[in-house]
């Protein structure tokens, strides 16, 4: 959500930061900017629209100087604009800013700020934090301080920021001392590179692969003071802080598009190496279980366990759910599947013996990273399984496992998906082979795990299948999305992809739950979407098939490999391989990630970019 670059060092700073917007973008794209400082004046070219508009412009009018900061925004407060859209400026232009994350009392601080004699250019609630830093730096010049001293702007960020309520990550440029950048963060990620005689900001680390691999990445409270020839680091509480530096183990490959036509389509084929690699040295074939080293909670405690919360946004709250279904399974250990938007808020009753585990790609979602807060706050075992290493939600956990999925770039989750849903069935195998489980249970559960890499890569050969199918339905305006046990959470999967990057009203279902309501919906112009592989209850779901037939609506059903009933029944049917029933999800999704992208992109839908939508969710 927004997305933050800066640069002081030697380079010309226009080109890094347009080249990170650009692999930033995918936090946002509403508007671009960027602010350099160039000896007595900060230039600052901004406009609404995508990145490439920005570039443009910065072509027509370039900028030139070795320190700036850049900005690519999702539109929080104000519409976007070329107003609303960042740097802004305070005061009379000694402050320029970028800002990500949501000030909560900026309404209050903007009337204040108002009665000082400020002006405000713009809706947003960024502009207050520049007007406020500006104001600070007044006072402290009022006290006889220096502005082109680096300790009188530090002083003026320390003061202003205690006055902040909400999140922010900021990046700041000051007028009368041009060789400074600050970075401060709340809530709202930053990592700093480490370069020779440079340094490098950025709300991860994308911006900064090719240029640097040594990082640090910025806490809660703490203030970055970057100049030419050195970095401070200090803590609001703890004063100075020694950098942990921390290395990037990003290439630059995986950042770019390669031969495919979108992030999206590029993640989708990346499935069979992010699956293998979710298992990778995880497999215990001689003691039938899994192995995982960062969880960091003896045998013994993990034995107490007693009930497993699981709490996610979006499509980590999906797979939670083959999670859930996957762990009671196996270990007979309750679950509960909590949005994380609303466990921050709920209080439910939970014991000592109940281990909560934040599920997210980013790593950054502000809701999931709120909820693992109040349950670590309450005293309980919080572990998470995130994709971004060093992200703050892998930072403040217990204890984790990592997806190893590679960046994610495409908006709609497609390879952390399938990794999550991975790595969730070899936690249901670890906790089911400490209590219930047979070795033999355990052993075929582990060799049908190997095997599904190459049985995802076989569903991709359905890809010409499904653009067919999506020609034929792309038009229509609803669709359901209906299975059963496994299959339901890759329903409500399915659904969430074409919604969110086609636009198309998709609802899932468990395929049973029809006659209680939603058959009502069923005609010629509804078409329902049925994954009905082969598994304990198929009867029952081709029954439920059937009902949806008899009043007169298409369906589409992914199905096993041969079977010619299902193909009887539906109108068109995409095949899968046949796979254990506990194992489905990581086949079955696919062809569903797949017919979302078709459509989205019959229906001319941006489809790394949808509208309205983020990657990485740092505001509530
Ligand atoms: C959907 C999607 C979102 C995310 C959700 C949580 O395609 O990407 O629904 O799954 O915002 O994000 P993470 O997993 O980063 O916490």
């Amino acid at each position: 959500m927004c997305g933050i670059v800066g640069y002081i060092g030697y380079r010309n700073v226009s080109n890094f930061l347009l080249e990170g917007l650009h692999r930033l973008e995918y936090r946002g794209y509403d508007s671009a900017g960027i602010a350099v400082a160039n000896g007595a004046d900060i230039t600052i070219r901004k406009k609404a629209g995508r990145v490439q508009e920005l570039s443009s412009l910065v072509d027509e009018c370039p900028v030139e100087g070795t320190v700036g900061v850049g900005h690519t925004r999702w539109a929080t407060h104000g519409e976007p604009s070329d107003a609303n859209s960042h740097p802004h400026s305070g005061g009379n232009g000694e402050i320029v800013l970028v800002h990500n994350g949501v000030i909560e009392n900026y309404s209050a601080l903007r009337s204040q700020l108002q009665q000082l004699g400020y002006t405000f250019q713009s809706e947003t609630d960024s502009e207050v934090v520049a007007h406020l830093l500006a104001h600070s730096l007044f006072e402290q010049v009022k006290l006889g301080c220096e502005p082109s001293e680096t300790d009188t702007c530090l002083k003026a960020v320390e003061v202003a920021l205690k006055k902040l309520k909400g999140a922010y990550g900021i990046a700041v440029l000051f007028r009368d001392c041009p060789g400074v950048l600050i970075a401060a963060r709340n809530g709202s990620p930053l990592v700093l590179g480490i370069g020779d005689g440079e340094y490098f900001i950025a709300s991860d680390a994308s911006p900064l692969v090719g240029y640097t691999d040594e990082v640090v990445y910025l806490a809660d409270h703490e203030i970055a003071i970057l100049t030419e020839t050195g970095m401070d680091l200090l803590h609001r509480d703890s004063g100075r802080q020694t950098p942990s530096i921390q290395v990037l183990d990003q290439v630059s490959t995986d950042i770019e598009l390669g031969d495919f036509e979108h992030f999206m389509l590029k993640e989708i084929h990346e499935q069979p190496t992010t699956i293998e690699n979710a298992m990778r040295g995880r497999l215990d074939f001689d003691a039938a279980t899994a192995i995982f080293g960062g969880l960091n909670m003896t045998l013994q405690q993990l034995r107490t366990v007693d009930r497993i919360v699981l709490t996610a946004c979006g499509t980590s709250w999906h797979a939670a759910l083959v999670g859930e279904y996957l762990i009671e399974e196996f270990a007979r250990i309750p679950v509960e599947v909590e949005y994380a938007s609303e466990l921050r808020y709920r209080n439910p009753p939970m014991s000592d013996r109940t281990m909560v585990f934040a599920i997210t790609q980013s790593g950054e979602t502000a809701d999931t990273l709120a909820a693992l807060r109040e349950c670590k706050r309450k005293g309980h075992s919080t572990l998470a399984l995130c994709n971004v290493v060093g992200s703050t939600i892998a930072r403040e956990a217990d204890g984790g496992v990592y997806l190893h999925a590679g960046p994610e770039i495409g908006v709609a989750s497609t390879k952390a998906f399938t990794s999550q849903v991975t790595v969730l069935t070899l936690l249901a195998l670890y906790f089911g082979r400490m209590r219930h489980m047979s070795y033999q249970a355990g052993s075929s559960i582990i060799r049908k795990l190997k095997e599904i890499p190459e049985k995802v890569e076989q569903t991709l050969n359905c890809d010409a299948a499904v653009k067919e199918i999506a020609q034929k339905y792309y038009g229509m305006n609803n669709f359901l999305y209906l299975g059963r046990l496994h299959n339901f959470p890759v329903a409500l999967e399915g659904a969430l992809k074409l919604k969110e990057i086609s636009y198309v009203h998709a609802e899932g279902y468990p395929a049973a739950e029809m006659k209680h309501g939603p058959l009502a919906l069923i005609d010629e112009q509804t078409p329902s979407l049925f994954v009905v592989p082969k598994c304990g209850i198929y009867p029952k779901v081709i029954s439920n098939l059937e009902e949806v037939k008899a009043r007169g609506g298409p369906v589409i059903a992914i199905a096993c490999e041969g079977d010619d009933r299902v193909a009887e029944l539906a109108d068109d049917v995409i095949y899968v391989p046949d796979v254990d029933e506990c194992l489905q999800p990581l086949v079955t999704s696919v062809p569903l990630q797949l017919l979302a992208y078709h459509i989205a992109l019959l229906r001319n839908c941006n489809v790394d970019r949808p509208r309205n939508l983020a990657k990485s969710v740092t505001v509530e």
